[in-house]
């Protein structure tokens, strides 16, 4: 039989269901696989505490350490979260030629490029499919099946908390606070939701996307981040109006000049397949010169989708280690040029409220053409005193949409710029 012994970093939400699957549908996996995937060492911090689980309890220990230098365990699993001290437990399983499979987005988009050379060195399999979309197969197709497209941009929902918060806002009407409250609720939202509503958890799955995607490394820090907190129900209504949609987007695109990636809210067309994406489903949209369009949806996140990502890739590397494969990376990754967010160019839609007199309007318009950004659109509803006053540019860099939107601050008649989103959609 082929026996790989395996040791688990972390048995909670994901590990957990890993690890009653490896143990419950031992004989199915085997069955198809011809596989003997034997979980032979579990730490977790609270070694007594309850597990969706039967093992021995000798099997579970409280030293992480204790089950990567198990000479018994083969293949590690890192599920515990975290940059410490998951990477260096990584380095170490890989050092000392053990396959590792993770699902630790934060780790792989702060430590990618040194933990995928020192498995590299050792010649094992370094896995991360269920790093980004959960259960969705995103990294495998990125860095595998579609290996020979140029693929030219992937954009994707790819936060289930924000998108739910976005979906009620939408749907319902409610606030940001009500919407997040629900889905705490619900489970959907952490008791602490900055990596979430702030962009965060997103961020660090665009970096994941893009260097997968354009074989350069894109760190975290590289991407542009704005979260959804600012968002309000007139924007909602008002891009309903319009035929929009806002969600939170991670971009990563392929341009003329470099490589650029960003997480923000923006509006997208009511058409565009990831409008249609709602509550917690995640959504990726990739685009090349060949295949055109591909859409990948659904669960993002929950112990079970992600534990059956994390399986694929026990399987996957359980293989290669029992040929005794040298192991190639994935993906290499070469230098390449990262582009100032400052220089890409978006558009935006500007909420601004106004004193509603004549000549308002042209002032604003002034403004906008100074700064080179031309309007493509302009909507007024007048309430006597005041005005609200909303634009939709024309494709323009960065720079001169925020060098526009200050000059337009700074008018008399301006009494304060409510709201800005960018707009993603194929028009110029
Ligand atoms: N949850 C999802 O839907 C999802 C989806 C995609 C990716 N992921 C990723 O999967 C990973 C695990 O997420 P999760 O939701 O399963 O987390 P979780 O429920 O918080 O579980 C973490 C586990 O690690 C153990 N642990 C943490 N620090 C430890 C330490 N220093 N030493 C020993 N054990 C330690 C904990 O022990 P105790 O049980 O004793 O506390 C727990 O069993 C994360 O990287 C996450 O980003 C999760």
């Amino acid at each position: 039989m082929n026996t790989i012994g395996i040791g688990i970093l972390g048995a909670g939400t994901v590990g957990g269901t890993l690890i009653r699957r490896l143990v419950g549908d031992h004989a199915a996996i085997s069955a198809k696989t011809g596989l003997d995937l034997e979980v032979r060492r579990i730490a977790v911090r609270e070694p007594g505490k309850a597990r969706p689980f039967e093992l021995p309890g000798d099997r579970i220990v409280a030293d992480p350490w204790a089950v990567v230098d198990d000479d018994t365990v083969d293949l590690v699993v890192e599920l515990m979260g975290g940059r410490d001290p998951a990477g260096d437990l990584v380095l170490a399983a890989v050092e000392a030629g053990k396959p590792v499979v993770t699902a630790n987005k934060e780790l792989i988009a702060a430590r990618g490029p040194e933990l995928i050379a020192a498995a590299e060195r050792s010649g094992v399999p370094l896995l991360f499919e269920a790093a980004v979309g959960g259960g969705i197969p995103i990294i495998r197709p990125i860095s595998e099946t579609l290996a020979g497209e140029q693929i030219e941009s992937v954009k994707g929902i790819v936060n289930g908390t924000t998108n739910f918060i976005l979906t009620r806002m939408a749907e319902e009407g409610s606030g940001f606070a009500e919407a997040l409250a629900e889905a705490q609720a619900l489970g959907y939202a952490e008791a602490d939701p900055t990596a979430d509503v702030e962009g965060g958890d997103a961020a660090a799955k665009a970096a994941i996307l893009a260097s997968l995607a354009f074989g350069t490394w894109v760190g975290v820090d590289d991407v542009h981040r704005e979260g959804i907190v600012d968002i309000t129900p007139a924007d909602m209504a008002f891009a309903a109006e319009f035929g929009y949609v806002i969600k939170l987007l991670a971009i990563a695109e392929r341009l003329d000049t470099g490589v650029t990636a960003r997480v923000h809210p923006a509006m997208i067309p009511n058409a565009h397949p990831l409008a249609s994406i709602r509550g917690a489903t995640n959504a990726i949209f990739v685009t090349g010169p060949s295949i055109d369009e591909l859409l990948f949806a659904g669960p993002g996140a929950g112990g079970e989708p992600t534990a059956t990502a994390v399986l694929g890739d026990v399987i996957d590397a359980a293989r290669e280690h029992l040929a005794h494969a040298q192991v190639a990376p994935r993906i290499r990754f070469s230098p390449g040029d990262l582009i100032d967010f400052s220089t890409v160019s978006t558009k935006w839609y500007v909420r601004l409220e106004v004193e509603d007199r004549p000549g308002v309007l042209a002032q604003v318009a002034g403004a906008f053409g100074d700064a080179g950004v031309s309007i493509k659109s302009v909507w007024q509803e007048g309430r006597g005193d005041e005005a609200t006053l909303l634009i939709i540019t024309h494709r323009a860099v960065e720079a001169a949409q925020r060098a526009a939107v200050d000059a337009v601050a700074e008018l008399a008649p301006v009494e304060r710029v409510a709201a800005v989103i960018r707009v993603e959609s194929d028009e110029p």
